[in-house]
């Protein structure tokens, strides 16, 4: 079946050459999106894996964590909230930065976003260096939530941030790997 094959999903991401920049070869997932069955065989996946996981709410990471992870809070019953790069939530937030490959970047949650003791699925497309998800996790632990996995759709091994995530304690999830 197609839940079954594990081809299934990687043959509908869009490997594009040199972009953003030379050297990169960037895993698009809209593809991936665009088509209704594949969309919903991904969903499918997560929510499987998480509707008996006792799950009180899905935060998702800027940009691409939003689309995935609102659909999937929505097929679980719960609430979506969204973990934004700096200056774009209005109320109360708290705060993570984090190193990118140059420089550094900020990503922010409202402070009212999550309590004490929830059980948060926290969702993002794809997990290179880690650093995003990485951050997304210290915020939602400094709300005492419990991160009960990290799930994204695409691991880039080679680039170590699963293993990093891994020995920081984060039980990952990913659905496709590309080395
Ligand atoms: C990409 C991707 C992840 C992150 C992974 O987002 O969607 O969020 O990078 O990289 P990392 O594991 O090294 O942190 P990007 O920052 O390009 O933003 P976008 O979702 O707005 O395109
Ligand atoms: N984010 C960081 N590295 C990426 C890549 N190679 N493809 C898509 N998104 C990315």
């Amino acid at each position: 079946s197609m839940l079954l094959d594990p081809n299934y999903l990687r043959d509908h991401i869009r490997t594009v050459p040199d972009w953003p920049i030379p050297g990169v070869q960037f895993r698009d997932i809209t593809p991936l999106l665009q088509n209704p069955e594949s969309l919903r065989v991904l969903v499918q996946h997560f929510v499987l894996r998480y509707m008996h996981q006792k799950i009180d709410v899905v935060a998702g990471l800027d940009a691409r964590g939003f689309i995935i992870g609102s659909i999937v809070a929505y097929e679980l019953n719960v609430g979506f909230v969204p973990i934004r790069k700096k200056g774009k939530l209005p109320y109360t937030t708290i705060a993570e930065e984090y190193e990118l490959e140059y420089g550094s970047a900020t990503v922010e949650m409202h402070a009212d976003a999550c309590k004490a003791g929830d059980r948060v699925l926290l969702i993002d497309d794809l997990i290179a260096t880690g650093g995003t998800m990485m951050a997304g996790k210290k915020l939602l632990e400094r709300l005492g939530a419990t991160v009960v996995e990290g799930a994204a759709i695409v691991d880039l091994p080679e680039l170590g941030g699963s293993k990093l995530l891994r020995e920081a304690g984060l039980k990952l999830f990913t659905l496709v790997d590309f080395a």
